[in-house]
């Protein structure tokens, strides 16, 4: 049998046992784009008067950020077994309000940032006092389409806004913002950083895979599961957005790098140095794939965008 035969017969047994590797750079394509037609069709549009706040929150909004939280969301449904068009509006909704803490995040007063996702910022275009008006709008839209999403027999509509609510309010990232506001320029110890990580960061990528599961109506073990995947992800998150602010260019990244020395950010690469913070990320990482084991093998999603998150480069 000729050789290049033998090679294609070994391929071919090999792949009727395992399953073709994920191919996460086309799932998140097309979750995007759905995410994307969604975010249109709930937004009002550009035109609807006053038109300034709407071109302001819809500029941001498709400024071509990851989509990261919609992806958990998604990524989560799927593994408990639900339907895309049911997580659909919870994945919008975790986006506006990510947005709008971007925005708020970039302003003068905060960490006066004059680049986000490749484009000036929201304030560098529509002045500050829309960028606050833009910022306020599209965290109110989060909970105007999360109102629109399914309430499902374990999990009510009062229990998706109760989620969302909590994530993002002054016990969770918005206490994370105010702690990061409040430690620039002073000694921060790592249990104190985590606490605002925690909250800042992780609280709304644990309510985002917690959403999706939700949205399927999963069981209370899967909802733990889902919650200790999603909590350390997200600290896993903040730990690489704060070794990419020392390590990449700002074109690679779409916004301002180094900016975290500069304004004395308590960051893990500036408090421990970057060979550990690298350590503690992949750490984070496992202890996140570790999470997923009640799924059997059946978040595969979940577990490639866990492993892209770890090994991104913006
Ligand atoms: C940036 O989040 C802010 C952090 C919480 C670190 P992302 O890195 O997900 O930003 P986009 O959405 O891709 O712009
Ligand atoms: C932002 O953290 C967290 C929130 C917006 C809630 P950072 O300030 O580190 O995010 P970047 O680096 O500006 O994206
Ligand atoms: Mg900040
Ligand atoms: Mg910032
Ligand atoms: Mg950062």
């Amino acid at each position: 049998m000729p050789r290049i035969n033998q090679k294609s017969e070994v391929r071919s047994q090999r792949s009727a046992v395992r399953p073709p590797a994920f191919d996460l750079a086309s799932y998140l394509e097309t979750r995007t784009v759905a995410v994307n037609a969604a975010m249109d069709r709930f937004l009002p549009s550009e035109k609807a008067k006053p038109a300034t706040i709407h071109r302001a929150m819809r500029y941001s909004l498709f400024a071509g950020g990851k989509r990261m939280r919609p992806a958990l969301v998604l990524a989560a449904a799927e593994a408990c077994g639900g339907h895309e068009a049911d997580a659909l509006p919870l994945a919008c909704a975790v986006e506006c309000i990510h947005t709008y803490s971007l925005v708020h995040d970039d302003l003068p007063a905060m960490d006066n940032d004059d680049f986000r996702r490749g484009k000036p910022t929201n304030h560098k275009v529509f002045g500050e006092g829309i960028a606050v008006l833009a910022g306020d709008a599209l965290l109110t839209q989060a909970f105007e389409i999360a109102a629109q999403a399914k309430g499902w027999p374990r999990y009510s509509h009062r229990d998706l806004i109760l989620e969302i609510a909590k994530a993002s309010g002054s016990l969770q990232l918005i206490a994370g913002q105010v702690a990061d506001l409040e430690g620039e320029g002073k000694k921060t110890s790592a249990a104190h950083l985590k606490y605002i990580h925690e909250r800042k960061t992780s609280a709304l990528l644990c309510c985002s895979a917690r959403l999706g599961g939700m949205s399927a109506n999963c069981s209370a073990a899967q909802l733990q599961a889902l919650t200790d995947f999603g909590y350390q992800v997200g600290l896993a998150f903040q730990v690489i957005d704060d070794i990419l602010d020392v390590t990449q260019t700002s074109e690679q990244l779409g916004k301002t790098a180094g900016k975290d020395t500069k304004a004395q950010k308590a960051t893990y690469p500036s408090i421990i140095g970057l060979a550990r913070s690298r350590k503690i990320a992949a750490e984070l990482t496992a202890k996140a794939f570790a999470a997923l084991k009640p799924f059997q093998g059946r978040a595969v999603a979940l577990e490639a965008l866990a492993e892209f998150l770890l090994k991104r480069d913006r």
